[in-house]
């Protein structure tokens, strides 16, 4: 600890009444403040006997400790100034912290970025968690292809076990020959992977990306995403290994995204027994379809309120990538687009071919001119002004809107029906008041008309032109204070739905 005190110096403090001494000269307390020095140079070590008269129910030692620390700091670094000085100090201060405090959080991505993530490996490694290797799963079927991965479902298997049989047997799967057929899906330990494509130009870079966004939420806002288990790089080259090519692993999260579900016919009543853990009894089929879809909004727009509260924005929000997992929590996935604007990472959107149903019609995070972002420190240092003039995360809110409208009106669940409405809507140069105009009855809006249509206006506010005066898209903080989710009842149907369980 480096700090400044005079050994004479007297600190008061007036706290509940309590008057708390700390003086030097006095050595009647069991509290000993060891203090070195800027001043008198680091090798002056004070040792400073605090004579105070405590009630330590009241004033906690550690409190005590750390506000005679902070004034003798202040009372050090002040003390040659004049009194306008010093409130000149204060207020420069003051401003300083709100700047740094303010959004997306200038400290805390410091702190994340020299502090937390040193420490997170660090931590990773002794308990091994960063030292993965292919052997150490059994790979199922290909989920999904991407243009720059492939996404495929396996099993972790324990390190002990040796031959590719025991492997899979040991994994909890059956093997059919020495071929694997389908992974259990009762099997413990169920992970998904990423296999970042090689030789394909920007497929590393988006691999790397995906890693870092993974790790940084990991800390930021766990809750919001799949779990990120780690990285590992092919070591061999066969069928499926490409030696140097890189791997991502999640806790497999659930077997279905919010994609699967809306494509079903049932939808939303197919996730109704998963958001609430049983069917809501007494209440009509329009509005519980409604209070379901309100559900799956609140969780989204929650999760989006955190990533974007951190600076990141992801661009490729979108059914697909929300796992719905068995407990009925939506989970975030496919951070490989995203970009964190406070340090300028993955701004450049060259590599990024975005989904065009659910990208908003800026298409990018900035206004084009804005080809490249300054090195980060500097990027870092003027974001908040970046987040104050061009609110990069409206991005994002543009697709939570068209996500709400898709699930909301029955005949816009299929892909085709969305690629039409998306250009009828730019058609209408985006407002979507004026495109209902034009549907004539074509569409079923009775899910979002339902509570004086409150759920068809925050519609409107989301699916908008950014910053476009008449509606002006709204943040995820501001979406979440709409009265279509202030007095909206999905909430009270799973605390309910919470009582209910733990009382059986
Ligand atoms: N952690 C996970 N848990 C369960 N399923 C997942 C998980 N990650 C991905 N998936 C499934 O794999 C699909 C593709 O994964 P994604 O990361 O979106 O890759 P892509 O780049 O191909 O879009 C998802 O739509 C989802 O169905
Ligand atoms: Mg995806």
């Amino acid at each position: 600890m480096a700090a400044l005190i005079s050994t004479t110096s007297t600190t008061l403090l007036q706290h509940n009444h309590h008057t708390v001494c700390f003086s030097p000269l006095k050595t009647t307390t069991p509290y000993t403040i060891f203090l070195s020095t800027n001043r008198f140079k680091s090798n002056y070590i004070n040792s400073i006997k605090c004579n105070a008269f405590l009630d330590n129910n009241i004033i906690p030692k550690e409190l005590l400790l750390e506000l005679d620390y902070t004034l003798v700091k202040f009372q050090s670094v002040t003390e040659d100034l004049s009194g306008l000085q010093k409130w000149g100090f204060l207020a420069f201060a003051g401003l300083a912290w709100i700047y740094l405090t303010a959004r997306p959080g200038v400290l805390v991505g410091a702190i994340d970025a020299y502090l937390m993530a040193p420490i997170q490996m660090v931590l990773d490694s002794l308990f091994g968690r960063r030292s993965l290797k292919g052997s150490d799963f059994v790979i199922g079927d290909k989920l999904g292809e991407g243009s720059f991965g492939v996404v495929y479902s396996g099993v972790l298997v324990p390190r002990n076990v040796n031959s590719a049989e025991e492997k899979i047997q040991k994994s909890g799967n059956k093997i059919k020959g020495k071929v694997l057929t389908k992974l259990d899906p009762k099997a413990k330990d169920k992970v998904i992977l990423k296999k970042v494509k090689v030789g394909i130009e920007g497929a590393k870079e988006f691999g790397e990306y995906e890693e870092w966004f993974n790790y940084r939420l990991s800390r930021a806002a766990p809750e919001t995403c799949a779990k990120f288990l780690g990285s590992f790089v092919a070591d061999k080259t066969n069928s499926l290994f490409t030696k140097g090519g890189k791997w991502l692993v999640w806790k497999f999260e659930g077997g279905r995204s919010l994609a699967d579900y809306i494509t079903d016919r049932n939808f939303p009543s197919n996730l109704e027994s998963v958001m609430f853990r049983r069917a809501l009894q007494g209440i009509d089929s329009s509005k519980r379809d409604a209070l379901i879809i309100k559900q799956i909004m609140r969780q989204m727009v929650t999760s989006l309120k955190k990533i974007h509260d951190t600076g990141i924005v992801h661009r490729d929000i979108k059914p697909a990538n929300l796992v719905v997992t068995k407990q009925g929590q939506i989970k975030l996935i496919d951070f490989g687009s995203a970009t964190d604007l406070r340090i300028g990472k993955n701004y450049v959107p060259i590599f990024n071919p975005l989904d065009p149903d659910y990208c908003p019609p800026e298409l990018y995070v900035l206004p084009e001119e804005t080809t490249s972002l300054p090195p980060e420190p500097i990027a870092a240092f003027l974001s908040p002004i970046l987040w104050q003039l061009k609110s990069p995360d409206l991005f994002d809110m543009y697709s939570a809107g068209i996500i709400l409208l898709q699930m909301a009106i029955p005949t816009l669940r299929s892909a085709s029906a969305l690629k039409n409405f998306n250009l009828e809507l730019r058609n209408c140069g985006y407002n979507l008041k004026k495109w209902r105009g034009f549907t004539r009855g074509r569409f079923d809006f009775q899910i979002l008309d339902e509570d004086s249509g409150r759920g068809w206006d925050l519609a409107t506010k989301l699916i908008s032109k950014r910053n476009s005066p008449a509606s002006g898209r709204l943040s995820a903080a501001a979406a979440l204070r709409h009265p279509y989710f202030l007095l909206g009842g999905d909430q009270a149907a799973v605390v309910l739905s919470k009582l209910s369980f733990s009382t059986r």
